[in-house]
């Protein structure tokens, strides 16, 4: 769809009662977080299966970690993008929103979604495989690999390693909000990942318009009644109406000023 090509998304979010949002890496590479399948993307650098499996973190869970706290410190100097304030803004003007994240990069939160479920965890918790309690941990960079809990159990990441199972709770609010809503949107994933990647066709299905933004086509594509190729930073504000709204990069802190205060170039 060309860009001059007039929306009919303005309308459908106005008359839109249940509006739903899917995102993957590609909403938060314009904040500098590497995708995965994109050019530079992480598993075009690395294994997954030396880092993105249970099987990989008994195997070495000091390698795996090192990679996590490598992520966590670049993850760190990252601010959310008008993408991402776009998603905020659009929870704000719909009466019922849910986000569904693919992502585990917390810019979302950042921006100010609420109404959200991470469908593959979250980088900022960590959980022990000893009492399973699962908790909040910012430290940048980690004091020791692997970390430890008071227990003296060994930490994982709170994330959804290949072949793990989704959280049921999170995974059955998306598909309950997909089969019901009347906007979905879907923003920079390749749904190439299941069971994520099922969502828009479900919605698409139960009678829901489909918006697309991506910088290319995807498997999703030929489904959707809109699909926006370009960069979601650029193209998301227009779309929804956030353009016009203000924000700092200030305002928003993950956490106590970086420590090297470095600024995040994409
Ligand atoms: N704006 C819009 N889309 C973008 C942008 C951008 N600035 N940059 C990249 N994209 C698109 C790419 O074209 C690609 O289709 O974002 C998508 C990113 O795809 P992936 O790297 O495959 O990431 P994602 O779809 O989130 O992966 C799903 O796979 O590796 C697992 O658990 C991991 O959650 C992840 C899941």
């Amino acid at each position: 769809m060309s860009p001059d090509e007039p929306s009919a998304l303005w309308e459908r979010l106005a008359q839109a009662q249940r509006v739903a949002v899917l995102t993957g890496a590609g909403v938060s590479a314009e904040s500098g977080v590497p995708t995965f399948r994109g050019t530079d993307g992480l598993w075009h650098q690395y294994r997954a299966e030396d880092l993105a499996t249970p099987e990989a973190f008994r195997r070495d869970s000091r390698l795996v970690w090192e990679w996590y706290d490598w992520r966590r410190q670049l993850i760190a100097k990252c601010r959310p993008n008008p993408a991402h304030i776009a998603i905020a803004f659009l929870e704000r003007r719909s009466a019922e929103f849910l986000l569904i994240t693919q992502n585990v990069d917390g810019l979302h939160r950042l921006a100010g979604s609420t109404r959200m479920v991470e469908l593959h965890g979250n980088i900022w918790r960590v959980r022990c495989l000893e009492d399973g309690k699962t908790t909040e941990n910012f430290d940048v960079p980690l004091p020791a690999i692997p970390p430890r809990c008071d227990c003296g159990g060994l930490l994982r990441p709170d994330v959804i390693w290949f072949g793990e199972a989704l959280p049921p709770e999170a995974l059955q609010e998306a598909f309950d909000f997909a089969e019901s809503c009347e906007v979905f949107l879907v923003v920079g994933t390749s749904a190439v990942v299941q069971p994520a990647a099922s969502l828009p066709s479900i919605a698409r299905r139960r009678g829901a318009y489909l918006v697309e933004v991506n910088l290319e086509p995807t498997p999703i594509t030929p489904l959707a009644h809109e699909s926006h190729h370009g960069k979601a930073g650029d193209i998301l504000p227009r779309l929804v109406g956030s353009d016009n709204f203000e924000f700092r990069t200030s305002d928003f802190e993950m956490f106590p000023a970086t420590p090297s205060g470095d600024s995040c170039s994409p």
